[in-house]
Parts: C-alpha cells; sequence; structure tokens
C-alpha cells in the first residue's frame, strides 16, 4: 500500500493507494471519525452492486453501520434534483450533522456525494472510495465537488477536501475496456506537464495489471501537490491541469455529450494542444510524438469525427467559464514534463490546430 499525504493546513488529508483496500476500508474509516458515527455510503447501480457490500461489511466490523444510497450510473446523476434525493434519504435515513458521507464509485459519485456532503446540514465531512481510473489519479483529489445544470456542466458546486482517499487498484479490474482506457488520457496528460519520467511505467502498465499501484500513486502525487499550491485555482498552478481541456471540453461538448467519453475528448485535445506546443512552445516534434504514441496505446481517438465543425468547437470555447474575460489563457508544453500558460495562442491558431486532428 501506498500512502501520499495532501497537506492544506485544517483540511489535509491522506490518500491510501492499494489492491484489496476495500475489505479494510472501515478500519481506515475508523482513523479518522469518531467511534459510532452514522455513515452513508452512496453509489450507483453499476458500483453498489458489485463492490457495496463488501465496503459495507468493513464498515459495520468497524462500528459505522451504513445507509446505501444508490444513484443511477451516468452523469445525469449529476443534477440538483438527484442531490437533493440523495440527502432527503440521508436525512430519513437519520443522518445528522455529526456523520459522513462515504462515496464508492467514480467521478460522478465522487462529485455528487462530495456535493451532498458539502451542504447536507451545511457540511459533514465525506471519504473518496474512487473506482474508476479518472477517479482514482484525478477527480477524488482536490475538493472540487458539483453538479451540472441544463445549461453546463459543474456550475454548482462547493470546495470541499474529503477527510480520506481509500483508491483500491483492485476494483478498476472490472470496468469495461473503454472506461479504462479513457481514464489513461489523465494520466498521461499528468505525466506530460509533470512527470516525463512516468512514460515507461504508463507503457507497463497497458500489459500489466500489477502496475497499476504504483502508476495511481503516482499520479495522485502530482495532483496532490498542484493542489496543495493552489487549493482554490487561483494562481494559476492548478490551471496546468487543464492541459488538453480547453479543445477536449469544447470537441465534448459540440460532438453532443456521450458521443465522446470526457477522456476520449480529451486526448483529442492533448493531441491538438502538443501540435500548437510544437508551434509556437518549442516542444520538440519527438516528445510530442512519444506522447502522442502513448494515447495510440491506449486506443485513444486520433482523429476528430467528421460531423463535429471547427466553427461549432470554436463556439462551444468561447462559452467556456476558464476563459478569464475573453482572453484565451491556454496550457502548452515546453518539452515533455514541463506546462506553462500562454496568452499567446490565437483563435486562429486553435481553429488551425482542430482542422489537423481531422483525417487525411
Ligand atoms: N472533481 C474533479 O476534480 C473532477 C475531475 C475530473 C472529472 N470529474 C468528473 O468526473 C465525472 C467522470 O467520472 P468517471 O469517468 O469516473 O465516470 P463515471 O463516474 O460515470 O463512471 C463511468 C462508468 O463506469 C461505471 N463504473 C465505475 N466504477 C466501476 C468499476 N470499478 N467497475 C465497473 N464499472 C464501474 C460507472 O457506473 C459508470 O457507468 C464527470 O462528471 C467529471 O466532471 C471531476
Ligand atoms: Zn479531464
Amino acid at each position: 500500500m501506498r500512502a501520499i499525504d495532501v497537506t492544506l493546513k485544517s483540511r489535509s488529508y491522506g490518500v491510501l493507494v492499494g489492491n484489496g483496500l476495500l475489505a479494510s476500508a472501515g478500519d481506515f474509516i475508523a482513523k479518522v471519525f469518531p467511534a459510532g458515527i452514522r455513515t452513508a455510503i452512496v453509489t450507483d447501480g453499476t458500483v453498489g452492486p458489485l463492490y457495496a457490500d463488501p465496503l459495507a461489511a468493513s464498515l459495520r466490523r468497524a462500528g459505522f453501520p451504513p445507509l446505501v444510497v444508490t444513484v443511477p450510473p451516468g452523469e445525469a446523476s449529476k443534477s440538483m434534483a438527484c442531490a437533493e434525493r440523495v440527502c432527503r434519504e440521508m436525512v430519513r435515513g437519520q443522518l445528522d450533522r455529526s456523520s459522513a458521507v462515504i462515496a464508492l464509485g467514480g467521478g460522478v459519485v465522487g462529485d455528487l456525494a462530495g456535493f451532498c456532503a458539502a451542504i447536507f446540514f451545511r457540511g459533514i465531512p465525506y471519504v473518496q472510495v474512487p473506482t474508476t481510473v479518472v477517479a482514482q489519479v484525478d477527480s477524488s483529489i482536490g475538493g472540487k465537488t458539483g453538479v451540472n445544470t441544463g445549461e453546463g456542466k459543474n456550475l454548482l458546486g462547493s470546495f470541499h477536501q474529503p477527510s480520506l482517499v481509500l483508491a483500491d487498484v483492485g476494483t478498476l479490474d472490472t470496468l469495461p475496456r473503454r472506461e479504462f482506457n479513457e481514464g489513461f488520457a489523465e494520466v498521461i496528460k499528468h505525466a506530460a506537464i509533470r512527470d516525463a519520467g512516468m512514460f515507461p511505467l504508463i507503457e507497463r502498465a497497458h500489459a500489466d495489471r500489477s502496475a497499476l499501484g504504483e502508476l495511481v500513486a503516482r499520479n495522485v502525487e502530482i495532483k496532490a501537490r498542484i493542489v496543495e499550491a493552489d487549493e482554490r485555482e487561483t494562481s494559476g498552478e492548478r490551471a496546468l491541469l487543464n492541459f488538453g481541456h480547453t479543445i477536449g471540453h469544447a470537441i465534448e461538448a459540440a460532438a453532443g455529450y456521450g458521443a465522446y467519453l470526457h477522456g476520449e475528448a480529451i486526448a483529442l485535445g492533448i493531441r491538438a494542444a502538443l501540435q500548437l506546443s510544437e508551434d509556437i512552445g518549442g516542444l520538440a516534434p519527438r516528445d510530442g510524438r512519444a506522447i502522442g504514441s502513448l494515447l495510440d496505446r491506449f486506443e485513444l481517438p486520433r482523429h476528430l469525427a467528421p460531423g463535429v465543425s471547427t466553427a461549432a468547437i470554436l463556439e462551444t470555447m468561447g462559452r467556456d467559464k476558464k476563459f478569464a474575460a475573453g482572453r484565451i489563457r491556454f496550457v502548452l508544453l515546453r518539452r515533455a514534463g514541463e506546462a506553462f500558460v500562454s496568452g499567446e495562442v490565437t483563435t486562429a491558431q486553435i481553429a488551425d490546430a482542430v482542422d489537423r486532428l481531422r483525417a487525411p
């Protein structure tokens, strides 16, 4: 087992990464919560049947008999309506301001359950038990919680750091191949912006799942250090995590949510950002190719679907809340493992990079 600390003064917490952690989750949770408090496991209809029983059994043994609240799997559960339903079930289940939430699932459950914990009785603690690659390397760390509205993603939410993160890499065994692969877009992103030395380990994890513990821990380390430097995304450090996301998000939205998985759209965004990094950031083409071939390895898309127009992508990008006052702040690579925010990238250059994603 590996332990990584996220150090944020009174909001500090540990991230434990290992295989089989679920079975002893109760013991770890007993170290961060007072004995006997009420807990609610919030999970979804796919993950619950797979993992809620062993987690609940471990919590019961540790003296935290949990209520289990199950939401439908999928992004649609990240809604105010669903958050209200979860909170009301917790009220009816006798949870109160001294209780805690355990989020068991992918990023959808983590964001939703974390948000419920942030608003329930004005805020109660929670534990993240992430079960997707995305959730283990990214969404469970950093305290961004929230839900979507009809107008856009993650528009309502709160910074609320968890009390503990338990990443059991054994749960990744049941992920469908496409969901497993898409998570590697975020892994490759982390390596590209911070740790080019991770490339061989990413290669290894493709063939050998026993490398996943080390890989997840190394990614948690990167995300943890960035969150520590910029907890609320104000200094610019956390913005580096948007590498591949400015164009990627726009592709995801312009193609219609659901056409691409998030990580698939981000892979295209990374490919475009690599091109821009070579053109104006000074990235050596050899480094760009190395990152591109890692994306290929995990079967992430190389070409943009013909139906998604460059105009639609640019139009969507203009509405991105991350575009501070109309200025494009674009994350580029100087070299593999080193990113910076550039204010120099023009819309025309972005349009060109998007066009170059199209199949010849
Ligand atoms: N808070 C953050 O900082 C942050 C960062 C990145 C992404 N996110 C959010 O995370 C969400 C995406 O998360 P995700 O990619 O984990 O998607 P997800 O939570 O929808 O999970 C993907 C699918 O896999 C299923 N699943 C989960 N774990 C499984 C397992 N172990 N075995 C089998 N099936 C399993 C789920 O039921 C779901 O159908 C988005 O809403 C995104 O906005 C948040
Ligand atoms: Zn992402």
